[in-house]
């Protein structure tokens, strides 16, 4: 059949938009289309080409999956070897390596790129008229195996590459990554199906590369950052190193966006702990830095020793996981009744921290990763995430071990537990010492009641030593019996006092939230608050009628109706009342404070909590302007998902940029304020 030039013509075009749409994508981090309507793309290509099916080429975005699955891995030998890099532990060690550079090219003024060590898999892309041919592994540096059906399907490599005035033959070198979210999910999904998690990004990076059926790996969340070149032929790149790292972006390579250029050793020791700093909202698993020299004159000039360059050093971050051995497993009760097994460890440093407990989760997760006192672990520690067991070494575990089981009575008031799903919860309720002092505590917090001073200790002593029976009995406490209190005297069991009158004035929201009623956060507590506008009211309404408030759904409405049921609740209500606990009724018709008076926000991409017309009017009720375009005098960009222009324009003024969390984070704050 004699296929027609507007066809050809149609079909070069959609290539190329959807090519543009991937590079937005992955290598500017900036989409441009809803996933639907990019899908749509796809699928109207698809529609075309097996109309068409000899028009298909093998570069055509459609082609990522090729047909066949392998029976194994052929061996690529690499035209220039693909080199590792020599460690360095400590600032001093960084020092040397500058040292030893600064002699060998007779200067003291060393130029370097400081850029993250990515924790994947190494990977040299070889492309020869600008057409992928090769993807292989780093094997033994010499020879590695031939993945290129698999690195086919990975979105952020180019099948062709972009814009013109490449060499002939290019070998581009990168790491294969699996950027965290998507290893959370995949292993999510992983154990949905009954398989076996991976235990870390990189592990499932290098497993999802194995895979002989490319098929598999299209439906990994994989992803690439190109950080050199190997060879180069039938053409020039720059002559440093961040110039040819821009070229590469330039024909279609995500590379790393946190680079650096550094005037001197110094500066890459702040970029070290810059990153250290930043490590765990990195979208991605890095184990150190990678410092080298920028100008590739100087970088011929130092050569290599053995496998390794002398222009480049990584220098390790502190690993975040670590072997220890389990002490113990202890059972934490939570204010709401939850049993939270935790393990005692022998304490460790992970990621530059000493470790001494790991939360264990919940029965299901013991019994799956079969985790038993005495067992060797890996824990694993990432940014402010609390520490967990990843998995057991059982070639280290001793004879005579047990399995772990929960009690069947809470360990501290010897109440039934009862089982909800994975969640194993103390019936005690408040009889329960360890509920009461964390209710308490959770009612003093600063977010609730906020009674300054008094904290963890002090509520220990309180319940412990019997001096309350309920929260309410804390504004009756006599002063005699504050004072005699371990480490109190007069002085502090007035502050305490003070405090606690201070209290009293409080608002309907922060009561809500302080009474600490299941699922009732505090962000329900306030949308309570507004909604109802009384106590009364809310006391009185039913399931059905606390369903009507946003984000309250039948479980939530449940909770509340039946907290408000329970006579002892209603009574520590009122006797918190009696005490002159109080707030202004009708929170919802008194003016809100114009905290954001004279600032000026902008709002772009989409926002999943809320429309955008709801946030324009929960700003402009707080006194700020909300505007459709970006200046200097913008105070803050708001953005939500698939932000575009707006947020690049805040970017490049230096406006302040919110995402969606810190939005809402922002605005519980302010409004709490006002
Ligand atoms: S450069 C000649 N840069 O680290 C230097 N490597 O120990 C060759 N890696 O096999 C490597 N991030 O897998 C370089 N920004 C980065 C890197 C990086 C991660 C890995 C790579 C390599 C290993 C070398």
């Amino acid at each position: 059949m004699k296929i027609s030039a507007t066809v050809l013509q149609q079909l070069e075009q959609l290539r190329a938009t959807i090519r543009q749409h991937n590079y937005a994508y992955y290598v500017l981090d900036d989409p441009q289309l809803p996933d639907n309507a990019y899908d749509a793309l796809m699928r109207e290509l698809e529609a075309i080409e097996a109309k068409y099916p000899e028009t298909i080429t093998p570069d055509s975005p459609t082609q990522r999956v090729g047909a066949q699955p392998l029976t194994a891995f052929e061996q690529v030998q690499h035209a220039l070897p693909m080199l590792s890099l020599n460690n360095a532990f400590t600032d001093q060690e960084v020092q040397e390596f500058h040292q030893r550079v600064c002699e060998r090219l007779g200067t003291e003024q060393v130029e370097y790129i400081a850029e993250p060590k990515l924790d994947g898999l190494a990977i040299s892309l070889r492309y020869e008229q600008g057409q992928l041919v090769t993807a292989a592994t780093r094997g033994d540096g010499s020879t590695g195996e031939d993945v290129t059906h698999n690195v086919r399907t990975i979105k952020a490599i180019p099948l062709r590459l972009q814009g013109e005035n490449y060499p002939e033959i290019l070998e581009v070198r990168g790491e294969v990554i699996m950027p965290k979210a998507g290893f959370d999910k995949f292993n999510q999904q992983q154990l949905a199906k009954g398989e076996k998690p991976f235990a870390n990004p990189r592990n499932a990076a290098a497993g999802s590369l194995r895979q002989l059926d490319p098929r598999a790996t299209a439906s990994r969340p994989l992803s690439f950052i190109a950080y050199g070149v190997g060879l180069v032929t039938g053409g020039t790149l720059a002559n440093k190193h961040y110039d040819i790292l821009q070229q590469l972006q330039h024909w279609g390579f995500p590379i790393a966006k946190d680079l650096q250029l550094s005037f001197g050793i110094g500066d890459c020791l702040n970029y070290y702990r810059a990153t250290l700093e930043r490590r765990a909202a990195l979208p991605f698993d890095i184990d150190g830095v990678v410092y080298k020299v920028n100008a590739l004159a100087q970088q011929e000039q130092l050569g290599f020793v053995s496998r390794a360059p002398r222009w480049a050093i990584a220098h390790k971050l502190p690993a975040e996981e670590a072997l220890t051995t389990i002490q113990a497993i202890e059972i934490q009760v939570g204010r709401t009744g939850a049993l939270t097994p935790v393990a005692r460890l022998q304490p460790v440093s992970v990621g530059g921290v000493i470790v001494s407990n790991a939360t264990l989760h919940n029965q299901d997760e013991i019994q799956r990763k079969d985790i038993r006192v005495g067992d060797t672990v890996v824990v694993r520690r990432a940014g402010d995430v609390i520490p967990e067991v990843l998995r057991v070494l059982l070639e280290k575990r001793p004879a005579n071990t047990e399995i772990f089981a929960l009690p069947p009575r809470c360990p501290v008031c010897d109440s039934e537990v009862e089982h909800e799903e994975t969640i194993a919860r103390c019936t005690g309720g408040l009889f329960c010492s360890a509920q009461r002092k964390q209710a308490l505590q959770h009612f003093a917090s600063r977010r609730a009641m906020d009674i300054e001073g008094l904290g963890e200790k002090l509520v220990e002593q309180l319940i412990d030593g019997n001096c309350i029976e309920n929260l309410a009995d804390i504004y009756t406490l006599p002063r005699e019996q504050w004072a005699g209190l371990e480490r109190m005297g007069d002085k502090s069991a007035d502050r305490i006092l003070r405090a606690l009158e201070k209290s009293k004035q409080t608002s309907f929201a922060r009561f809500l939230y302080a009474l600490g009623i299941r699922e009732v956060g505090e962000s329900t507590a306030r949308t309570l608050a507004q909604h109802f506008g009384s106590l009364e009211k809310l006391t009185a309404a039913d399931t059905a009628a606390l369903q009507l408030v946003p984000d309250v759904g039948e479980v939530v409405a449940q909770h509340i109706y039946r907290f408000f049921r329970q006579p002892h609740n209603r009574e520590v209500i009122a006797q918190l009342q009696a005490a002159g606990v109080q707030w202004a009724e009708n929170e919802v018709k008194t003016e809100q404070a114009q905290v954001l008076a004279g600032k000026t926000f902008v709002l772009t991409g989409t926002l999943n909590s809320m429309g955008r017309d709801a946030a324009k009017a929960r700003l402009e009720a707080l006194g700020a302007k909300v505007s459709g375009s970006v200046s200097k005098k913008t105070d803050y960009v708001v953005a939500g998902a698939e932000a575009g222009s707006k947020l690049e324009k805040a970017e490049s003024l230096g406006v302040k940029v919110l995402d969606e969390a810190a939005f809402l984070v922002f605005l519980s704050e302010v409004e709490h304020v006002s």
